[in-house]
């Protein structure tokens, strides 16, 4: 039987030879291509400003520094989401609340949310599960009453809107990850966007060790100061020429990632045992995620049968030891965590996925649940 991978990244032979063109040129970093990505990165998203990164968890981190959180303060996150977001709220010595979510969205739930409020809570940083995007009205409109900063983790939601916004433009930022399973990839990387120009020069100093010129501002070498610590979570320029095409190219790889949702959808319509999100205009689909009560038996069958899936996650972030430890947690108050992380598969979506094998994989788990 043929095998279906997972996922396959959408990079094309045009690609490869401008990374190729790139890495001839020696000139590998500090480029123009860094600042051509982060411009389409602004035009895709409508974001005044965006800031290249090594990646999400980077972007992550100095977000969560540019806003300012630290010791003493709670910051809000949902129990189900990659490790990554409550590291960096921790990175900063400020403490990472668990919220449980919504079943089977993934995404935050606000009635837990509200009732994880202290009057530490300095941030909320919420997570579009899968790409399926939050009710940032109802997030923001709560939060914005309760003096708390919203930070979006758009890891998964490259190409997400609510009500015809981008994802990462209803907090102070969005953070975006390129990973290779992503929508778009440049090996490892990400983004930051925001709207806010003094939040900008605070990242843009924060990922480059606190330097306070760009080398193109410079009037001489050498020519700059360090007013504050900082890191080095720059992006290649040959990572970023790699962004600038596949940015370029988003939207039809978008647009075919709809296609393929809707006959997921079309497919598991009159199954019984399987439950999945309504089709979404909205959502960009990082992964089409169905919900099986015999989630492992079907894992482990698909494997046999050469058919790659992912599990966006099983455990809930209270249940990793350090956190459980540090934090005395149970996950007896994160029910739906709990829930969705022991029925969720993340199925096959990328552009060079047919449609034949779509309905392979759905054929394959009906007989199955
Ligand atoms: C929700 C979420 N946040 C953050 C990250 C971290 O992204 P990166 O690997 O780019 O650091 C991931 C990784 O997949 C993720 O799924």
């Amino acid at each position: 039987m043929k095998e279906i991978k997972f996922s396959i990244p959408n990079i094309s032979k045009q690609d490869i030879n401008l990374v190729g063109k790139i890495i001839r040129s020696g000139w590998l970093t500090h480029g123009k291509y860094t600042s051509l990505f982060e411009n389409e990165i602004k035009k895709f998203t409508k974001a005044k400003y965006a800031v290249s990164v090594s990646s999400c968890t980077a972007g992550l981190h100095i977000s969560c520094l540019a806003a300012g959180f630290k010791k003493g303060d709670e910051v809000i996150i949902p129990a189900q989401t990659h490790t990554a977001t409550a590291h960096a709220v921790e990175y900063t010595g400020a403490k990472a609340i668990f919220s449980d979510v919504d079943y089977p969205s993934g995404n935050i739930s606000l009635i837990d949310l509200k009732r994880k409020v202290t009057k530490k809570t300095k941030g909320l940083i919420v997570v579009h599960m899968a790409g399926y995007p939050c009710d940032m009205k109802k997030i923001m409109t709560f939060c914005k009453k309760n003096k708390i900063q919203v930070l979006e983790d758009c890891a998964h939601a490259m190409g997400s809107f609510f009500k015809g916004v981008h994802a990462g433009n209803f907090g102070v930022s969005g953070s975006f990850s390129f990973y290779p399973t992503k929508q778009i990839t440049t090996g490892e990387g990400g983004v930051v966007i925001t709207n806010d120009k003094n939040f900008y020069d605070k990242i843009r100093k924060l990922k480059a060790f606190g330097i306070d010129k760009d080398i193109k501002d410079r009037k001489k070498q050498g020519d700059y100061d360090v007013k504050s610590l900082g890191f080095n979570y720059r992006m290649t320029d040959f990572q970023a020429a790699l962004g600038y095409n596949q940015v370029k190219k988003y939207k039809k790889n978008l647009a075919t990632r709809h296609k393929i949702a809707k006959r997921y959808i079309k497919n598991f319509s009159k199954v019984k045992n399987i439950r999945f999100m309504p089709y979404s205009k909205d959502s960009s689909y990082f992964v089409f995620q169905i919900f099986c009560k015999n989630r492992d038996n079907i894992l482990r069958e698909l494997k046999r049968k050469k058919i790659g899936v992912s599990v966006h996650y099983s455990n809930p972030l209270p249940k990793m030891t350090f956190y459980k430890k540090k934090y005395n947690l149970s996950l007896k108050n994160f029910k739906f965590a709990s829930i969705y992380g022991k029925r969720n598969i993340s199925l096959p979506m990328y552009p060079k996925l047919k449609i034949n094998e779509v309905d392979k994989i759905c054929d394959t788990i009906i007989k199955l649940v």
